[in-house]
C-alpha cells in the first residue's frame, strides 16, 4: 500500500517511573514497540521510527525483529515534542499515518480505517468519562477545529469529554505547510503536532474525527498500563493460539510469550509459563510447568518442571520437581527431582529420582554425554565432564566421577552399611 507509517518513540516517558525508554518496557517478552512496528508492517513497507532518548538500545532492539525500518532522530533538545518529532521526517509516500510507540494494542484493521476516509486529515478520537491527561478535541459541524491540550486547558474545555487518541493521517503536502509553523508557546514549551489541526482547519481543510475503540488506542503510560496492556494482549495470543487448535485449560492462567510457537495437537494445563521463541509440538505441558527458549516435541513436561534456555526435548517424559537447562534429551524418561544441565541424553535411557548432573565447578561449565539404554539410580551425581556409553547401569548413590565409560557395566560407588544393634535404645535413652 501506498502509505509511510510515522511511529512516534523519542518521549521519555517519566510517569513509568524507570530508567528504561518507555517503548522498551516489554509486553509478552516483546518490547512494546515491536508491536506498533509489527501492525505497521503489516500494511506497508515505509515505516519511520522518530527516536531520540536512548536511541542507541531502540535501534538495537528493533533491528533483531525487523530489516530495512527508517530511524529519524529527533532534536528534542531545541524541538521538543511530538511536533518537534515530526521535524525530520521524508516519508516515501503521499499519505502519512502517524502512530505512537506506546500504543502496543492497536491492530491493522483499526489503522485501515484511517485509509477509508477522504479528508485531508483523519485523526483519531474516543469518547472517555475521565478524560484527563488527554488532549481535548474541539468538534464543530463534524470537523475538528482544534485540540487543547490538557495542561492549556481552561476550565470549560478541561470537561470536553471528547479526546485525541494521538493516531492522525496527513497527507504530506499537509504537513510540509504546517510543521515549519508550529510554535512552542504554550504551557509545556513543545511543538505540538496538534497544533497543525487548528493552522489546517483556518486554511479550511477538511478535518474528520475517526471514532476509534479504547482498547486499542489507550496509551501505555505507567506500570498499571503495561500490565493491562499485557493481559489482553496475551488473551489475544491465547485465542489465537486456541482458534488454531491447541487445548488451554483455564487460560486466563497461563502465561504466553509473542515469540512461543506450537504445531500439532498441545495441551497447555492452568498455570504454565510459555517464555522466549519456544516451539511446542505435539506435547503436553502439565499444571505449573515453566519453558523458556526450548524445543519440546513429543513430550510430556511436568506438573511443576522447568525447562530453561536452549532445551530440545523428543519423545521424552519429563516429571515433577525436574529441571533441565541447555540440555537434548531424545526419548529419555525422568520423572522426579533431577536437574539435567549442559547434557545429551540418548533413547531408552531411565533417569532415576535425585539425578543431578555436577555441571559447574564454581569456574567454568561441563558436559554430560549420556548414550542409549542407560539406567541411572535414584540419587546419582555426574561430576561433568563425564561421558557414559551406551547399556550401562548405575547404582542408586552412585557419585560418577568425571571420565569416560565404557558399554556394558555396572557403576557402583557405596560405603558399605554399618550395623550397629541397640544404638537407637541408647542414643534416645528409651527403655526397651
Ligand atoms: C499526546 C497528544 C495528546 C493526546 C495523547 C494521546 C500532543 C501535543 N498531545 O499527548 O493530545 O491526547 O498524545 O496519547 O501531541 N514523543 C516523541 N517526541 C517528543 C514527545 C513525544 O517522539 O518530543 C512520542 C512519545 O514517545 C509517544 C508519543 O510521542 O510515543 C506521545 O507522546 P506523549 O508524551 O505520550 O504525549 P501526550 O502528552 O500523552
Ligand atoms: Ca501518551
Amino acid at each position: 500500500m501506498s502509505l509511510s507509517i510515522v511511529i512516534l518513540a523519542a518521549g521519555k516517558g517519566s510517569r513509568m517511573k524507570s530508567p528504561k525508554a518507555k517503548v522498551l518496557h516489554k509486553i509478552c517478552g516483546r518490547e512494546m514497540l515491536y508491536y506498533s512496528i509489527k501492525a505497521a508492517r503489516e500494511i506497508t513497507d515505509d515505516v519511520i521510527v522518530v527516536i531520540a532518548h536512548q536511541k542507541e538500545a531502540v535501534i538495537a532492539s528493533m533491528e533483531k525483529y525487523f530489516d530495512g525500518l527508517t530511524f529519524v532522530t529527533q532534536d528534542a533538545d531545541n524541538f521538543p515534542g511530538t511536533g518537534g518529532a515530526m521535524m525530520g521526517i521524508s516519508p516515501k509516500y503521499e499519505d502519512v499515518l502517524v502512530l505512537n510507540g506506546d500504543m502496543p494494542l492497536i491492530q491493522r484493521s483499526s489503522i485501515e480505517k484511517f485509509l477509508a476516509n477522504p479528508a485531508d486529515i483523519v485523526m483519531s478520537v474516543i469518547p472517555l468519562d475521565n478524560p484527563s491527561g488527554y488532549g481535548r478535541v474541539i468538534i464543530e459541524d463534524g470537523q475538528v477545529q482544534r485540540i487543547v491540550e490538557e495542561k492549556d486547558a481552561d476550565e470549560a474545555e478541561k470537561k470536553i469529554q471528547t479526546v485525541n487518541a494521538g493516531v492522525y493521517a496527513f497527507k504530506h503536502h499537509v504537513l510540509q505547510t504546517y510543521i515549519p509553523k508550529l510554535s512552542n508557546a504554550n504551557a509545556q514549551g513543545e511543538y505540538y503536532l496538534t497544533d497543525v489541526i487548528a493552522l489546517a482547519r483556518n486554511d479550511g481543510l477538511s478535518i474528520s474525527p475517526l471514532n476509534v475503540e479504547e482498547v486499542e488506542f489507550k496509551g501505555v503510560n505507567s506500570k498499571f498500563d503495561l500490565a493491562q496492556s499485557e493481559s489482553i494482549m496475551m488473551e489475544r495470543l491465547r485465542k489465537g493460539w486456541m482458534d488454531s487448535g491447541v487445548i488451554m485449560q483455564l487460560p486466563e492462567t497461563i502465561y504466553l510469550e509473542e515469540g512461543v510457537r506450537f504445531e500439532g495437537e498441545c495441551i497447555v494445563e492452568n498455570g504454565v509459563r510459555l517464555c522466549g521463541n519456544s516451539l511446542i509440538v505435539n506435547s503436553h505441558i502439565k499444571a505449573h510447568s515453566v519453558i523458556e527458549e526450548s524445543i519440546i516435541r513429543d513430550s510430556d513436561v511436568g506438573p511443576l518442571a522447568h525447562i530453561r534456555p536452549q532445551s530440545q526435548l523428543d519423545g521424552t517424559h519429563i516429571g515433577n520437581f525436574v529441571e533441565v537447562k541447555k540440555s537434548t534429551l531424545n526419548g529419555v524418561k525422568a520423572g522426579h527431582l533431577s536437574y539435567l544441565g549442559d547434557a545429551t541424553i540418548g533413547s531408552g535411557t531411565n533417569i532415576g529420582a535425585g539425578t543431578i548432573t555436577c555441571n559447574y565447578d564454581g569456574v567454568n561449565k561441563y558436559q554430560t554425554i549420556i548414550g542409549k539404554n542407560v539406567f541411572i539410580g535414584s540419587d546419582t551425581q555426574l561430576v561433568a565432564p563425564v561421558e557414559i556409553s551406551d547399556n550401562v547401569m548405575i547404582a542408586a548413590g552412585t557419585t560418577v566421577t568425571s571420565g569416560n565409560y565404557e558399554s556394558d557395566i555396572l557403576l557402583l560407588s557405596r560405603t558399605p552399611i554399618k550395623k550397629i544393634p541397640g544404638f537407637f535404645t541408647k542414643f534416645f535413652k528409651k527403655d526397651k
